[in-house]
């Protein structure tokens, strides 16, 4: 005898399954994009989000889609494709939000129809092989020689920045993102570019600096004694606490004659003395360490014209010691001259508000910082978004080596192109793959929706007598 099927679903649990909610779910992207459609293009607007206590302004998609802390199962999803293209392309997140959204609403349109989900997933994958095929047929490769396609990784950086808040002055930005990312070595790890932000002044103040700056660490007394500029200083770079401190706090000693603690403070500060020594003895003019340097080491630096940063962080430690050279030392055992970076200058200098120790002319530099300048704090952090996407479209332009036309050119390229071929396929998968050829127009058709244009006008037959 066949036994009844029995599922045990704990109480609560949503058992609504079937076309009804596919139809939800799809219903519930649409609402997500129907409302970050309207950022995309050039005259897209931007977006104020407010979560009750900061508030953000941004054009970027990934950035307003996390800001949106969506709940919904099936619209999260969009959420992780916003994330995805960000982290693997840097530009285009509200293009595939939107892309995506509309794929879905075609879906939607076939799922009343009643064509299985899979039939449509079929379709869509052929429909994507066709797309991919033409992309790689009508992309415009760049020249070959290096220094002939900086122009176009400038163009390419300008139009990503068309869309942004700093788009007025795009190609004094668009430059800097194409000298930032050609002075990176090949793997083009764009965590080698410091992005510094320091309010205050006007967004042209802004500058690119070809080497490491870091804003001034903690300081102690001593510190205003020591020289502020090097002319090829060696840097000494290292991962040790010079600190008096440290030895008494990390040992416990059991004396049984009080006599003996004197003995034990000498024991400390030579060991403090000794370290310091070394440093000295390295020959180096400037040290910095990622923990603390204390008072006492200060001020022995400054003594003997040495210039010292403690508490440098991690990235900024590790792009010094890219840019100069140097080795981070855990112990000063062993300081060979050729674990010392170099450069031609080593400067403490105001920007702004702040002091700022910049790392220059260094002769192996894989590595840069922006040091981005703009009255609100607000107005930067958008800016800090917008030349990330730009840096990262550079980079992304020089692996691929090729472009394809923008302002929703590509997409009706390839729409027409999906369109003839569904016309060569029979059966339902013709109606997908058609709705997959008009779900791509939705950029062009948003792009001018966005710029107050009526996106069924047809340019070409605006006659006059039709205007009149
Ligand atoms: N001058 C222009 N004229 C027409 N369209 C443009 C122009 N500049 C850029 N575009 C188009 O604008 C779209 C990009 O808009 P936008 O930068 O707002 O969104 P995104 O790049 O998809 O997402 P995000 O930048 O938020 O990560 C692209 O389709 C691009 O072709
Ligand atoms: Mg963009």
């Amino acid at each position: 005898m066949i036994q009844p099927q029995l599922i045990l679903l704990r109480e609560g649990t949503d058992t609504s399954q079937g076309k009804p909610q596919l139809i939800s779910n799809i219903n519930a992207c649409i609402n997500i994009v129907d409302m970050i459609k309207t950022t995309l293009g050039p005259c897209g607007m931007d977006k104020l989000i407010h979560n009750g206590r900061d508030v953000n302004i941004s054009n970027d998609g990934a950035t307003i889609m996390n800001l949106l802390e969506i709940e919904h199962p099936a619209a999260k999803s969009l959420v992780d494709i916003a994330r995805a293209q960000d982290d693997e392309v840097g530009d285009g997140t509200t293009s595939v939000v939107v892309l995506a959204g509309e794929l879905l609403k075609e879906s939607k349109q076939s799922i009343e129809d009643g064509i299985a989900p899979q039939v449509i997933i079929k379709a869509f994958r052929s429909a994507l092989s066709v797309a991919m095929q033409t992309l790689d047929n009508l992309c415009v490769p760049f020249p070959k020689e290096k220094d002939a396609s900086h122009e176009d990784l400038i163009r390419c950086a300008e139009t990503a920045l068309n869309s942004k808040l700093i788009n007025t002055e795009r190609r004094f930005f668009a430059e800097m993102a194409m000298r930032a990312v050609t002075t990176l070595d090949d793997d083009m790890n764009l965590d080698m570019i410091g992005i510094k932000k320091v309010t205050g002044g006007s967004m042209k103040d802004s500058v690119l600096v070809d080497g490491v700056a870091f804003k001034k660490t903690f300081s102690y007394a001593g510190f205003e004694q020591q020289r502020k500029k090097f002319d090829n200083p060696k840097v000494l770079l290292l991962n040790i606490e010079l600190e008096l401190k440290a030895e008494k706090d990390n040992a416990e000693v059991r004396l049984k004659d009080p006599k003996q603690y004197q003995s034990i403070v000498d024991a400390e500060w030579k060991i403090i003395f000794d370290k310091l020594d070394k440093c000295v003895n390295s020959g180096a003019n400037v040290v910095l360490s990622r923990l603390p340097i204390g008072d006492l080491a200060t001020q022995y630096f400054a003594d003997r014209d040495i210039f010292c940063a403690g508490r440098v962080a991690v990235d900024d430690m590790n792009r010094v010691a890219l840019a100069t050279g140097g080795v981070v030392q855990s112990s000063l055992n062993n300081v060979p001259a050729e674990v010392l970076g170099s450069c031609q200058l080593f400067e403490e200098r105001q920007v702004g508000a702040e002091r700022y120790n910049f790392f220059t002319g260094c002769q192996n530099s894989k590595t840069a910082t922006i040091i981005l300048r703009g009255g609100a704090q607000q107005f930067i952090e958008e800016a800090d978004r917008s030349l990330h996407d730009a840096i990262c479209i550079v980079k992304r332009a020089i692996r691929t080596g090729s472009v394809v036309g923008g302002g929703g050119a590509i997409e009706m390229e390839l729409s027409k192109v999906l369109r003839e071929y569904s016309r060569t396929i029979r059966g339902k998968e013709q109606l997908v793959i058609s709705g997959y050829a008009r779900a791509l127009e939705i950029i062009p058709r948003q792009l001018a929706e966005n710029a107050g244009h009526d996106s069924t006008d047809n340019p070409q037959q605006a006659s006059p007598e039709r205007t009149t």
